[in-house]
């Protein structure tokens, strides 16, 4: 089932969504070599209850975690531990809250210190498609626009492998709605969208194959081949010329800009 928001409702996925975005901030800032992901999803959970909400993903199906830490060859839904992070890493962090009874669930892809150019392009180019997806996120455009454009660019053009097991998703009052969102797909197929909408978008790109595993612990999604992948998300409202991102990658890119742990150099 579709569920369209009012703008009152829409008003407050955007604090929902903003909550996620000044969380990823506080990551931005805390990043450098030696830091662990734990120490991250400690972070975050209290910084979203500081700020009277609650992590979204914690039991979510038995998903034992505040955050998800992917790092390297992990595409998504990585489990926070204990291993140092280094320079050469790039790590996504996702991060769901509960604001008020509304969802934002967001992702970012960081890169600490040097990598190879290939892998430095390979995040540049994940995070443009996800611009191009939303570019396709306006009323009477169908869901399989957004698709193509995600696929196009990453695939088409730059021969990265699209994860096709997981997709993006409508979001609300539960974190997954209708409708799902695939980085893959044909033009002018699936749902029509009408005006607010909201959606999740969230490319998952590989350096390599676009086949995947999921690790004994039933939740780690792997590259098979081994090599890196790339995850970012946003929260967007479908409007009639032009989607309104609810969250808000600025703030994120001055903290990024602002550590000399973290790479930047491609944007
Ligand atoms: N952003 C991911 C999604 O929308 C995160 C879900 S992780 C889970 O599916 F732990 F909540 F499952
Ligand atoms: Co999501």
């Amino acid at each position: 089932m579709i569920i369209h928001k009012t703008e009152a409702e829409i008003a407050l996925m955007k604090d929902a969504a903003m909550l996620v975005s000044q969380t990823l901030t506080e990551v931005a800032k805390m990043l450098k070599p030696g830091v662990t992901t734990m120490d991250i999803d400690r972070l975050c959970l209290s910084f979203v209850k500081e700020h009277n909400a609650i992590p979204s993903f914690y039991n979510y199906h038995g998903y034992p975690h505040h955050i998800c830490a992917s790092v390297n060859d992990v595409v998504v839904h990585g489990f926070p531990n204990d291993t140092p992070l280094k320079n050469g890493d790039i790590i996504s962090i996702d991060m769901g809250v509960i604001l008020k009874g509304w969802h934002g669930d967001h992702a970012y892809t960081f890169i600490m210190g040097e990598v190879a150019p290939e892998v430095l392009q390979l995040v540049k180019v994940t995070k443009e498609s996800l611009y191009k997806g939303i570019e396709k996120a306006v009323i009477n455009n169908r869901v399989g626009d957004i698709s193509y454009a995600i696929q196009d660019y990453t695939e088409t053009k730059f021969g990265y492998g699209v994860v096709r097991e997981l997709v993006g998703h409508g979001l609300g009052r539960s974190l997954h709605e209708d409708p799902q969102v695939p980085n893959y797909g044909k033009r002018g197929t699936g749902h029509k969208m009408k005006e607010n909408l909201v959606l999740a978008i969230e490319p998952m790109i590989n350096l390599g194959s676009r086949e995947v595993y999921t690790d004994d612990d039933g939740w780690t999604v792997r590259t098979r081949d081994g090599k890196p992948s790339v995850h970012f998300e946003h929260d967007v409202c479908v409007k009639r010329n032009q989607a309104l991102i609810l969250s808000d990658y600025s703030i994120i890119e001055a903290a990024e800009k602002a550590n000399p742990h973290l790479n930047s150099s491609y944007y």
